[in-house]
């Protein structure tokens, strides 16, 4: 929970700001309709509770409504109401399907969706059945039903979707998406990227805190051990694609001039989270006796449509620093991120590599350079005010948000595809067009002009 001294502070620096940057909080970006957005949020875990210290410090938002099944969350939440002199929301979680409650109030524009991923897809659909503008957690769907459930029912709405993937605002990313688009690197070839996050403290804890202390998962743990363990135990998939594939998705027109087309996965066995557990809780402890089915390292090589392919990994159960591996790469040169570096034909020294900070301070996106000060108060680096500006601007203006229902399935898609080319020894999977046939006509989003 965010420390009141913390809270004053970030709040008065999101006064300040307001003052240098009016448009930041008025509205008044140019489509604006509207200059207020009313939130509800599903979902008030770890995430669901950034989200709202986040919206919080936005003065075109109003959180009406707030939705969790642990009192303990909703109890957190209003803690920090109380800290702010905002009006108190309306309260949810009687039951698994009280946010049907909240769907139901007419003071709802939007929601926030923050659950467990089985709940990601029942949620959104009924969001956008509702008609609120729908803000849903990574990844989407972890099903390709539920993917194509996402995209029938944005088509029979008309109610718009977001998935609010954080690392596309990612300021390296956005500076070397402005240098794909300026051609930098010339005609894409090739890129990789990933999850790779030793997340074994996260997949088990003690009943009692979020991180590690124990060996629990399930009804035992709290926060994501609580339901996220469980695609370990029964999913060989990369059930996590959408922080690696999002960011390069964008870069490559998917859905919008190129799309995803098929995809082969491998993985290896499954050691690292057997080994943590008998080296924490030991070889007597009943989790010990488990077999996970999800392997340590899946790795999954997509073809796109414009024959690029993109290779993305899921490495969370083995000791490791965290790195999503981005490398992006052209017929001109290319970026990797482990390593820092940056190679252009003609511009670097041939055959040597330069350090990619000159490269990316000269193509740092314009909206980090106006508001990175600002949104790095945020949490994870500024890249969640940025996702939640784009999320509150968006529905404010009632547009299609710059990451949508079809990016959602087609990135979210990887999972239950690298499952099924694993189980049959790594054959290609087809990528289900769920644009249906538009894609090549479909316009890219103005990533670099657009005001959020
Ligand atoms: N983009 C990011 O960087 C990022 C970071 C962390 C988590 N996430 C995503 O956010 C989501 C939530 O993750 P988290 O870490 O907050 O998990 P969490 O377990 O801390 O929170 C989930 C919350 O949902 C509540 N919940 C479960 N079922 C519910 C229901 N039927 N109705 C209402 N509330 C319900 C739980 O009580 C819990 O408080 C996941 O999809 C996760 O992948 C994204």
């Amino acid at each position: 929970m965010v420390s009141r001294r913390k809270f004053i502070r970030n709040t008065a620096i999101g006064s300040t700001a307001a003052i240098l940057n009016p448009h930041l909080i008025t509205g008044s970006w140019p489509e604006a309709h509207s200059d207020m957005l009313r939130v509800g949020l599903i979902g008030v875990g770890l995430r669901g509770t950034n989200h709202l210290k986040n919206l919080l410090l936005r003065q075109d938002v109003e959180i009406t409504a707030i939705c969790d099944i642990d009192p303990k969350r909703l109890d957190i939440c209003r803690a920090i109401f109380q800290e702010t002199d905002r009006t108190e929301p309306a309260t949810y979680g009687e039951n698994e399907y009280d946010y049907r409650n909240l769907l139901e109030q007419e003071n709802i524009d939007a929601v926030i969706i923050s659950t467990p991923w089985k709940w990601h897809v029942p949620m959104a659909v009924d969001a956008m059945e509702a008609g609120k503008y729908t803000g849903i957690e990574v990844s989407a769907a972890t099903t390709l039903e539920g993917c194509w459930k996402l995209v029938d029912t944005h088509e029979a709405t008309g109610t718009h979707l977001m998935i609010l993937e954080n690392v596309n605002y990612r300021r390296d990313i956005m500076a070397i998406l402005n240098m794909v688009r300026k051609g930098i690197f010339g005609e894409m070839v090739h890129f990789r990227c990933g999850y790779q996050h030793d997340l074994r403290e996260v997949k088990f804890n003690d009943g009692n805190q979020p991180y590690g202390g124990g060996v629990e998962f399930g009804e035992q743990a709290i926060s994501e051990a609580r339901w996220r363990t469980a695609y370990s135990l029964e999913r060989n998939a990369d059930v996590y694609p959408t922080h690696g594939l999002g960011p390069i998705a964008v870069m490559a027109d998917i859905n919008r001039g190129n799309r995803l087309v098929s995809v082969s996965s491998m993985s290896t066995k499954a050691i690292g989270l057997h080994n943590h557990i008998v080296a924490v809780g030991g070889a007597d402890h009943p989790n010990a006796q488990l077999k996970f089915r999800q392997g340590d390292v899946i790795t999954s090589t997509i073809q796109t449509a414009r024959e690029e392919t993109i290779i993305v990994t899921h490495d969370c159960n083995l000791p490791r620093p965290y790195s999503l591996g981005f490398r992006v790469q052209g017929a001109k040169g290319l970026w990797e991120v482990d390593g820092n570096r940056i190679y252009v034909e003609g511009k670097s020294e041939p055959h040597k590599w330069d350090s990619a900070d000159s490269w990316l301070e000269r193509y740092d996106h314009p909206l980090w350079k106006e508001y990175g000060e600002f949104a790095e108060g945020s949490g994870h680096g500024g890249m969640d005010f940025f996702v939640l500006n784009a999320f509150v601007k968006a529905a404010i203006s009632k547009v299609s948000p710059p990451m949508d229902v079809y990016d959602a399935a087609a990135w979210s898609a990887l999972t239950p595809l690298s499952e099924q080319s694993i189980a049959q020894g790594g054959a290609p999977q087809v990528f289900p067009d769920f644009t249906r046939g538009a894609w090549p006509s479909r316009q890219p989003f103005d990533w670099i002009e657009n005001p959020y």
